[in-house]
């Protein structure tokens, strides 16, 4: 049976997903809500979909049976929150909220309902991360000792992103925080970080920081460093590396072709690193977006959850009060 999705926020990253739900043949997108209007109207007329006029009304609809939440972190909660209750599956965008007692809130008020959720966390999904995930639970490597996740944007966002973003910790590095418990398959338990203001002055400013260093130890001993930055002149750098008593496990950057240019001034010259997360991310969103729906169809739980979104914020926030307090930070 076609699974009927509702998609809210039709911006950048919602535009991409309801293109990724109308290529999978068991879906189709049925309603699109923004309240900028004339973005869902978009995105409804590319899919053949509605634009509703309210969430409620995509809501009530009983075609609708999963919701794509892609619009402003700030209304996650309270998007999530009404869809449950409606009785619909739901896929929604990391951040689940900035703020961990809203988070709680919102399971003591939806948990009870046993909902399916999968959280935004697309890099779960990439291919090549997901065979380091496996090479280290069949043991590749033995014992994993070090992971080295490097995350670095190709330019700094506007001010206006800033502002509402929550900060680097929470709205970046995120992603790398739950990038480090899938890969080790365990918890964290103490968080280390350092940051600076190096990048754009602007960011400084608003009191956030663009160049960061943290470094983590789970309940095994392994050790995790992330380290991020606003802005790397040569393109989006996303490079893992997982090492243990046996090995290595490895995924440098993805580019466009393998092909390497041999010139007078070139030596080996490959493909510019490819642009930015929708172009990096596209198997991984794809398969994302696959896999949830299978889970609606199946009626089984999906593999990155609610609480992994709670978790990964856990984590964010110890990283700011070791940044603030200049400490390491235990993690229950
Ligand atoms: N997983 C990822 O790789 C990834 C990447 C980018 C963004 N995100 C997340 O996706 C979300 C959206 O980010 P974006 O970059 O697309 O932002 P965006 O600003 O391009 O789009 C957000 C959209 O939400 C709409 N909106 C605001 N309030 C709304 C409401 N109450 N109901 C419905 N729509 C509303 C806005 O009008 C806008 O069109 C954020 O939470 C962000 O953290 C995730």
């Amino acid at each position: 049976m076609t699974i009927g999705f509702a998609i809210f926020g039709c911006g950048r990253i919602g535009r991409m997903h309801a293109d990724v739900v109308a290529q999978n043949p068991h879906a189709r997108v049925v309603w699109t809500y923004d309240v900028h209007q004339p973005s869902a109207e978009a995105v409804a007329q590319k899919h053949g979909a509605k634009a509703a006029p309210t969430v409620d009304e995509a809501l009530g609809d009983p075609e609708v049976r999963a919701v794509l939440i892609a619009s402003s972190t700030d209304t996650h909660v309270d998007l999530l929150t009404r869809s449950v209750k409606a009785g619909k599956a739901v896929l929604c965008e990391k951040p689940i909220d900035l703020d961990i007692a809203r988070v709680d809130a919102c399971w003591a008020e939806i948990g009870p309902l046993e909902p399916v959720i999968q959280l935004g966390f697309n890099r779960r999904f990439d291919p090549s991360f997901r065979a380091v995930r496996q090479g280290i639970r069949q043991g590749e490597i033995g014992k994993v000792e070090l992971v080295v996740i490097t995350s670095r944007d190709p330019g700094p966002p506007p001010a206006a992103y800033i502002q509402v973003s929550g900060g680097l910790f929470r709205d970046m590095m995120i992603h790398d925080f739950d990038l480090a418990r899938f890969l080790l398959g365990e918890e964290i338990t103490q968080v280390s970080a350092m940051a600076s203001n190096l990048v754009d002055p602007e960011i400084g400013r608003l009191g956030d920081i663009d160049t960061a260093m943290v470094t983590m130890k789970a309940r095994s001993g392994a050790l995790v460093h992330i380290n991020n930055s606003r802005r790397a002149v040569y393109g989006y750098d996303q490079r893992i590396e997982a090492f243990g008593e046996k090995g290595m496990l490895r995924c440098d950057n993805k580019r466009a072709t393998t092909i390497l240019r041999y010139g007078s001034e070139t030596t080996a010259a490959r493909d510019p690193l490819l642009n930015f997360f929708i172009e990096r991310y596209a198997d991984a969103y794809r398969q994302e977006i696959d896999a949830f729906i299978d889970c609606v169809q199946n009626g089984s739980t999906p593999s990155v959850g609610f609480a992994d979104g709670r978790q990964a914020l856990v984590l964010a926030n110890a990283a700011y009060e070791s940044l603030h307090t200049g400490r390491a930070v235990e993690v229950g």
